[in-house]
């Protein structure tokens, strides 16, 4: 099914072109706004956004696979990003990442069969300074021990 931008992100998307001489540098700006309306990064949504930017379906594709923030696929309703790139690993990242797995019972990129949660190992999120950290959807929790896992875990639990 052919994807199609609202209104208003197409404005959007037209203000990111417009601070670069060429439309191409726009290019992870508008797949970002893409992931926002859609959930995820379709073939269907690359065709738009390389239609949009004059830029090829394979140029599109190249940013989706190097970068992991786009989706390839539909995600959880709570998409749970776990760090364990060094400032995270020394300071208990992997634990928190097998906690997460044995909680919700997730492989790495496995959505649950009622969809609310998926769960990614991740590098670096930028966030090194306050290690261990987890982002949930675009939301960070950091500083991590066990029992905060918990915490934040059956808060998403209950609130669904
Ligand atoms: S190493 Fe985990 S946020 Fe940088």
């Amino acid at each position: 099914m052919a994807f199609n931008f609202t209104d208003e992100n197409l404005k959007r998307i037209e203000n990111e072109i417009n601070k670069y001489p060429v439309k191409q540098p726009a290019v992870m700006a508008a797949l970002w706004i893409a992931q926002e309306q859609n959930g995820w990064i379709s073939g269907e949504v690359m065709q738009e956004v390389a239609r949009i930017l004059d830029i090829t379906s394979e140029e599109v594709l190249g940013i989706v696979t190097f970068y992991t923030m786009y989706h390839q696929k539909p995600m959880g309703k709570y998409h749970i990003q776990v760090c364990t790139n060094v400032s995270c690993m020394l300071r208990g990242g992997y634990d928190i990442y097998n906690q997460v797995k044995e909680k919700l019972n997730l492989e790495n990129l496995q959505v649950s069969d009622d969809k609310v949660f998926s769960l990614e190992e991740v590098e670096c999120m930028g966030s090194c300074g306050t290690a261990p950290m987890i982002a949930v959807n675009e939301d960070y929790f950091e500083n991590l021990n066990k029992e905060k896992v918990e915490q934040i875990l059956n808060s998403f639990k209950d609130s669904n």
